[in-house]
């Protein structure tokens, strides 16, 4: 095995559709997943893109955690809004069929809200706040997710790392998007260190006793039992302005669960998660082309702003993904040993080893 290989971004999403057709995701709702999942590697979101095919979807998947066949329920419904029942189905089929319903109601009234119930691990919160975007909009999104992040002058795993994402078109080659957790790290940055069997960075996790832990495998473990928690975005205290991270963070909590009647904090499980998703038709308040050279221009002007010494250049939010995306594109996406390990069992088991595209 080689410790790198590179495979084309389409051959890997047809081989990812083929693993979920195989574990009975019927082939439309396979076709939405590949996409998703394999559009977080496109640009650069490595810690939800194929690293959790096998333990988050896969394995659950395989071992009937996780029911294939996705059944959404509309339980009340207006111009404006929605509530669904996800029933526990594929999050990344109720995560698009969910904005998609909200981009419609935007069309015909101007924006556009539907909140979920009961759904299961949607992946990068911004692929949903970007489909709002390529159609115009201003998509805002946001999920909870398995307690993990500890309340400022606290030390329990509480909140989920409660992604929020807001997408909006610009008049450049990418929209500005804006995705990320509430917390400093996310769960899926401190498996990333884990497979490559490294210590995390300082100032991420909280240990029961106070004390800031860097022990990647150990937390982990820790995390499940209660024993270390990450930090909301700011960090310990309200120094460094953690009870800010701490205050979007149940935002997202609420919005996630008080409309749609769904559990919240210390209930949630992982499959049993909600979501919400806005969005805003831009043409209802001005002319789309005008909002978009503004937007532009907004984000030119940060990026011509001075820099700090050392520093050649300053991003605004989605420009390192549209770069990733321009420089992997022809390269195609990477598989280190452990996921190609991953992807050989997976074809292995399913009998589709001969469809594998390394
Ligand atoms: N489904 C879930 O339960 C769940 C939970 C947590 C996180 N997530 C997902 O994990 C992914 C990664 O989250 P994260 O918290 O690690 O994000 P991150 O820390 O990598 O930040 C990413 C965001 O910051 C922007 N950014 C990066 N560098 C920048 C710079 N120098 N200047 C301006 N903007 C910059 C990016 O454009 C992007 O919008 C997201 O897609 C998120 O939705 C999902």
């Amino acid at each position: 095995m080689e410790d790198i290989v590179y495979v084309d971004f389409d051959r890997m999403e047809g081989f990812i559709e083929d693993v979920f057709q195989a574990l009975g995701v019927p082939e439309d709702d396979a076709r939405i997943c590949s996409r998703s999942i394999i559009s977080a590697d496109r640009i650069g979101v490595d810690s939800h893109g194929i690293n959790r095919m096998k333990p988050f979807y896969y394995d659950r998947l395989r071992s009937g955690l996780q029911s294939p066949i996705t059944r959404m329920e509309v339980v009340r419904e207006t111009a404006t809004t929605a509530v669904i029942d996800g029933h526990n189905g594929m999050g990344f089929v109720i995560g698009t069929r969910s904005m998609k319903m909200a981009i419609e109601k935007a069309r015909e009234v101007g924006m556009g809200m539907v909140v979920v119930r009961e759904s299961t691990h949607y992946g990068m919160a911004g692929y949903y706040s970007m489909m709002a975007a390529e159609a115009e909009m201003i998509g805002i999104c946001g999920t909870n997710a398995r307690p993990s992040v500890a309340p400022t002058y606290g030390t329990e795993g509480m909140l989920g790392t409660n992604p929020l994402a807001f997408g909006m078109p610009t008049d450049e080659g990418f929209p500005f998007l804006i995705d990320c957790a509430t917390s400093i790290a996310q769960r899926g940055k401190v498996e990333m260190y884990d497979r490559i069997d490294k210590e995390i960075p300082e100032g991420w996790v909280v240990g029961r006793d106070g004390n800031i832990r860097t022990d990647t495998g150990a937390i982990l473990q820790d995390m499940v039992k209660g024993d270390a928690a990450l930090l909301p975005l700011g960090g310990v205290g309200v120094g460094s302005g953690g009870h800010k991270g701490y205050g979007y963070s149940t935002v997202v909590e609420i919005l996630s669960s008080a409309l749609q009647g769904g559990l919240f904090l210390k209930d949630i499980t992982g499959m049993n998660v909600g979501h919400f998703f806005i969005a805003m038709d831009i043409s209802a308040f001005t002319e789309p082309g005008d909002f978009k050279r503004t937007t532009g221009e907004i984000l030119r002007t940060l990026r011509a702003s001075g820099k700090a010494p050392g520093q050649e250049r300053i991003y605004t939010a989605g420009e390192r993904e549209y770069l990733t995306y321009l420089e992997r594109k022809d390269i195609g996406v990477a598989l280190n040993r452990s996921l190609q390990g991953d992807f050989i069992l997976m074809g292995d088991e399913l009998g589709i080893s001969d469809k594998m595209p390394f």
